[in-house]
């Protein structure tokens, strides 16, 4: 079945909100209805860059922030240097790409030039995502970064194929709220967590990972994935199991928000297929307070930030919204 194509923003107003959902009081038009704190990091606007989908340099980051990125999110940075996987490490499959990388980076120590050089030309928040073996290791990580001049760290518990790091960290309530816990000792910025939906309740990890101390948390990297090639009768990944996103997950995702809304008082940052307007609207309803962009990047380039952007900006308008944290979870009202 193909994947359903982006409606037109301009056809599908006003939309048939219920009663109880409607916003009070006429808009503002004057603020920029757009604008969201999250974890005390202040966005222009709700959309972020998604970790592990462009490179490392500061020209790049500054690009995308330019297509109307409110934050930046890196690559996942360990302490040493990693080659990653060797090729094949993407594969494209019906509505998305199913991706086995193996973390490759430049290591911390030569990644912290680029977050200095980053610092001194972006002027939206730059959050740097580490991954570690260990919950010393992540505090270690999250520290350099931070001197750095990260705004923020956000912790890779979630990558489904790297031996001793990612979701085999995320995965055991015991291992995650010691390293949450390690990293907050460690560092006075925001720590977000970006959790797997490779488990069987992410709001109860959610919860562990609040409670142990995380400021935001991020849902949710890519679901455990493997393509296998008739012809040839074999994985197509060198690494044979990957993370399968992009529109293909957007329901899990969506569902794995709106669970963790149920349950969890710190902010959720949506992720997983979001293309559209109509997409990113969907997460802020199911209650993500600002929502990470990434396959959607390699379908459409880096203008989809301001075309998202633009059309959830009309939403808000048509609907009478004075600014995008008013439809955060309201599909969780009850009338
Ligand atoms: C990769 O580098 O292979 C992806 C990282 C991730 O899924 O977190």
């Amino acid at each position: 079945m193909p994947c359903k194509e982006e409606d037109n923003v301009q056809e599908t107003f006003p939309l048939r909100l219920y009663p109880w959902q409607k916003a009070r009081g006429p808009s503002d038009l004057s603020q920029n209805r757009l604008s969201v704190t999250l974890a005390g990091l202040k966005l222009a606007s709700p959309t972020m860059l998604a970790s592990g989908i462009l490179g490392y340099s500061a020209e790049t980051f500054e690009s995308i922030a330019e297509g109307g990125a409110g934050a930046i999110v890196t690559k996942s940075i360990g302490l040493k240097p990693r080659s990653g996987y060797v090729n094949p490490t993407v594969v494209q499959v019906s509505c998305g790409l199913v991706n086995a990388m193996g973390l490759p980076n430049p290591g911390m120590d030569e990644f912290a030039h680029e977050i200095r050089r980053a610092k001194t030309v972006l002027r939206v928040p730059l959050i740097a995502s580490i991954y570690g073996y260990s919950e010393e290791e992540y505090a270690q990580l999250a520290k350099k970064a931070v001197m750095a001049g990260a705004d923020a760290v956000e912790l890779n518990v979630s990558c489904p194929h790297v031996k001793q790091t990612g979701s085999e960290i995320g995965q055991s309530s015991e291992l995650l709220a010691a390293t949450v816990k390690k990293v907050k000792t460690i560092v006075d910025k925001p720590v977000i967590v970006k959790l797997s939906p490779n488990v069987t309740s992410i709001a109860d990890l959610a919860e562990v990972a609040a409670k142990a101390g995380a400021d935001a948390l991020t849902a949710i990297n890519t679901v455990k994935a493997m393509v296998i090639n008739a012809e040839t009768g074999m994985p197509m990944l060198s690494n044979r199991v990957g993370g399968l996103s992009g529109p293909a997950v957007k329901p899990i995702a969506l569902r794995c928000v709106y669970d963790i809304f149920e349950q969890v008082k710190i902010p959720v940052i949506g992720c997983g297929g979001i293309t559209s307007w109509r997409d990113a609207v969907e997460f802020l309803l199911a209650g993500a307070s600002a929502v990470q962009i990434g396959t959607a990047i390699a379908m459409k380039g880096p203008n989809v930030f301001s075309s998202i952007t633009r059309g959830v900006s009309v939403y808000l308008r048509k609907n009478g919204f004075k600014d995008v944290n008013e439809i955060v979870g309201l599909s969780h009202h009850r009338q």
